[in-house]
């Protein structure tokens, strides 16, 4: 399973880059609002960070000016992924892009139908929304494994790129389900190593080291 980072903050993603945790990275127009950077300027220094796919988002809402802003991001860098959202002109753009070689993530994605017509217009990823359909009450979960489902009979080789993770339940559940890629803000990622018998058993063993008295170092 790959981890992309769903963020654009720059010293957060070298800092798990360097533990070899990222294999790519996702942004959005929020995001890139919260950086307060320039997406140009953001989005070039994230792809010569990291190794895997960058994803910079077209905001145009038609198809011509969003396949001009698709072709200006794609030329950041060799690994960024254009991303479009799940509409006509966002499968548009993305079958053009694609038919070009260039890496293509369909995103704002809710529905099994949505994802069929993405693998259909040639996106590398699809990007289902976990977190966004838990909070309107529907199972953000049963759709990535739906989708699984949907992709494995038909040998689809659109790769499900399990978004809007809000905690690391959503990522273990999407590594049991078989998702390709999960993209979760950092913090999620680190709280994967959180485990209370984790924190109580080194507690007890801090405690009886204490009292031997010794020292390794
Ligand atoms: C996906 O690529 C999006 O950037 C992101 O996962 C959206 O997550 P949110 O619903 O927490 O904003």
């Amino acid at each position: 399973m790959k981890f992309f980072l769903d963020t654009a903050e720059v010293d957060a993603i070298r800092e798990l880059n360097d533990l070899g945790m990222v294999d790519g990275v996702t942004t959005n127009p929020s995001l890139i609002l919260k950086s307060g950077r320039d997406i140009l300027e953001v989005t070039k220094e994230i792809a010569d960070m990291v190794e895997g796919p960058v994803s910079a988002e077209a905001v145009s809402m038609d198809f011509e000016s969003m396949l001009a802003e698709g072709e200006k991001l794609a030329k950041i860098a060799d690994n960024i992924a254009v991303k479009v959202p799940l509409t006509w002109a966002g499968l548009q753009t993305c079958k053009i892009l694609s038919s070009r070689g260039i890496k293509v993530n369909v995103t704002l994605c809710f529905s099994v139908n949505q994802a069929i017509l993405a693998a259909k217009a040639g996106a590398t990823f699809i990007s289902p929304f976990i977190g966004r359909l838990d909070d309107i009450n529907l199972d953000g979960l049963q759709l990535i494994e739906d989708i699984r489902t949907v992709y494995d009979n038909y040998g689809f080789e659109t790769q499900i790129l399990a978004a809007s993770v809000r905690n690391a339940n959503h990522i273990s559940e999407c590594a049991k389900i078989g998702a390709d890629v999960v993209t979760a803000p950092p913090a999620v990622i680190k709280a994967m190593a959180n485990h209370v018998l984790t924190d109580k058993g080194l507690a007890q063993f801090e405690a009886d080291w204490a009292k031997t008295g010794q020292k390794i170092v």
